[in-house]
This record gives structure tokens, C-alpha cells and sequence, in this order.
């Protein structure tokens, strides 16, 4: 059951990741958008969706898409790239049925319409998790909104777990972002886009070995500035006169792992953060 205030522009936008990586994502729309309260949930313990099946993101994405909405969020944020590709058409249907007054928004389509409008060869490279490239979401998006662009897609399987893991960064993780950066200076691109949620933390990097004229694309700044649209045409957007909002979490593996490691991604405190298990939940 939808938890509808009597209010529904006070409600907290929800949004998801495979874990920490999205808080790169909710980062830029906290910062967008200062007078909104969020609600995350981290799968961490299902992390990283880089490699899992399609089926699998699908059920995961409706599974933390019901408990948001139980928690009443008024808009749905899949911050994940690899969960965006394979479930946001299935989500959008699901809550249609459940939830008509939600609308579900993913990291996608608007980084690829910032990415199209950026380059000027028409040549945009893609890093992203294997199941995002395999998914071909990227390529028919951009297809869609630019049918003369090309797009070189690298898949990196190796790269949000070495990000996550590497702190602080070393060698290991320099050489990993330079081999995948690899078939992107062959293809000589002129933007690129950052297709999990982890890169934006390697951005530095990327754009010492990329050059410093290729443009970098990342997910959060693009989809803040959609969720602030669907916040106005919706009449959904929260008064700023309420001050600034507040953000807190849930996470499916260890709670305080999430917030020491979620503080790196954040760069902010992570100061509510509490235990979900979805199967209680769903049991609920
Ligand atoms: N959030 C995931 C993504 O953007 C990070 C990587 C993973 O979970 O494999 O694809």
C-alpha cells in the first residue's frame, strides 16, 4: 500500500543502485535539487549486477521498487546503469499497475542525449558492465536520438569492483583504466560516456589518458536535471520553503560497510543508514 500523504510534493524520491555507486548519482541530485528528501536503497549484497542475467535485474529492480513505494516515494530514480538496461521498461509497466502516479526515470536515456548533443566527429565511446553493453541499450538509444552518431561500446567487467575495492587507488587500478581506454583512443572518440555508476571516482584519470578535449558524460548530472523537469510538469516538486531536505538509506548487506564506503562515493556524511531484508519485506 502506497503510503500517500496528504501532501504528495513532500513525499521522498526514491532511488536504487547495486550498492554504493549510485551515491554518485544521488550526489548530483542532492545538489540539484537541495530542498527534496531521498531515499536510497543499496543492494549490496546482491552487488555488483555487472554480470548477473537480465531476468535476475528485473526482479531485483521490482523487488526495491515495491519497497520504495511502500515507503511513498513520489518518483523513482533506478541509479543504476546495468539495472536501467535491463529492467526500466519492465519497471515503468510494473508501476503503472501499482503505483500510477510514480514515474520511474533512468540513467540512460539522459546521459546519451547530453552525450549526442556533445560530440562533434559523431564518434561517442561507452564504458559500461557487461550486461549493460550486452543489453544493447546504449547503442538502440542512441541510435534513436542521433541515427548519424557512432557509438563504441567497451565493456569492463573488471572496473566498478577494482574502483570499489582500490581505495587507495594503485597501480592495479591505473593499468585497468588504461586498458579500457584503450579501444576508445583507437576509435578516436570525442565524448565519452561513463556508464556505471562507479566511474565518475576515476574521472580524473580517464580524462589524463583520454585527453583532456574528449567530453565525459557522466549518468548523475544528466538525470538530475530530468527528475527536476518530471518534478515541475508533475506539480511534484517540494516547496523550497521547507528548507533542505533530508536523505537517508537502506542496504541489503552490512550496514556499516555501506556507510564507510558510501561516505567515499557521497562525499558526504551517510548519517541514517538502516538494514532491509527484501525477503522480510516481501513477506511483509
Ligand atoms: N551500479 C552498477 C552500474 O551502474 C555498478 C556496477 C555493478 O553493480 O556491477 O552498472
Amino acid at each position: 500500500v502506497t503510503a500517500l500523504g496528504p501532501d504528495p510534493s513532500a513525499r521522498p524520491i526514491g532511488v536504487f543502485d547495486s550498492g554504493v555507486g549510485g551515491l554518485t548519482v544521488l550526489h548530483e541530485l542532492l545538489v540539484a535539487l537541495p530542498h527534496e528528501d531521498f531515499l536510497y536503497v543499496g543492494d549490496t549484497a546482491r552487488f555488483p549486477y555487472g554480470d548477473r542475467s537480465a531476468d535476475e535485474l528485473r526482479a531485483f529492480a521490482v523487488e526495491i521498487t515495491d519497497v520504495l513505494v511502500e515507503h511513498g516515494a513520489k518518483l523513482i530514480v533506478v541509479a543504476c546503469n546495468s539495472a536501467t538496461a535491463a529492467a526500466l521498461e519492465t519497471l515503468a509497466e510494473h508501476v503503472a499497475r501499482v503505483a500510477p502516479d510514480v514515474a520511474c526515470i533512468g540513467v540512460l536515456e539522459p546521459a546519451c542525449r547530453l552525450a549526442v548533443e556533445a560530440t562533434r566527429s559523431g564518434c561517442v565511446g561507452l564504458l559500461a558492465t557487461s550486461t549493460t553493453v550486452a543489453s544493447g541499450a546504449y547503442a538502440r538509444t542512441v541510435a534513436r536520438l542521433a541515427p548519424g552518431v557512432e557509438l563504441v561500446s567497451v565493456p569492463c567487467p573488471k572496473l566498478a569492483p577494482i574502483i570499489q575495492e582500490g581505495f587507495p587507488f594503485d597501480q592495479r587500478v591505473v593499468d585497468t583504466v588504461r586498458a579500457y581506454c584503450k579501444p576508445l583512443l583507437l576509435a578516436d572518440v570525442d565524448t565519452v560516456i561513463l556508464g556505471s555508476t562507479h566511474y565518475p571516482l576515476v574521472a580524473p584519470m580517464l580524462q589524463r589518458m583520454l585527453g583532456r578535449d574528449v567530453r565525459l558524460v557522466a549518468s548523475g548530472p544528466a538525470v538530475a536535471v530530468e527528475v527536476e523537469t518530471t518534478l515541475q510538469e508533475g506539480e511534484l516538486a517540494h516547496d523550497a520553503s521547507a528548507g533542505e531536505g533530508h536523505y537517508r538509506f537502506l542496504c541489503t548487506g552490512d550496514v556499516e560497510a555501506f556507510t564507510t564506503l558510501g561516505t567515499r562515493f557521497l562525499q558526504m556524511p551517510l548519517l541514517h543508514v538502516a538494514g532491509l531484508d527484501l525477503r522480510a519485506e516481501a513477506a511483509a
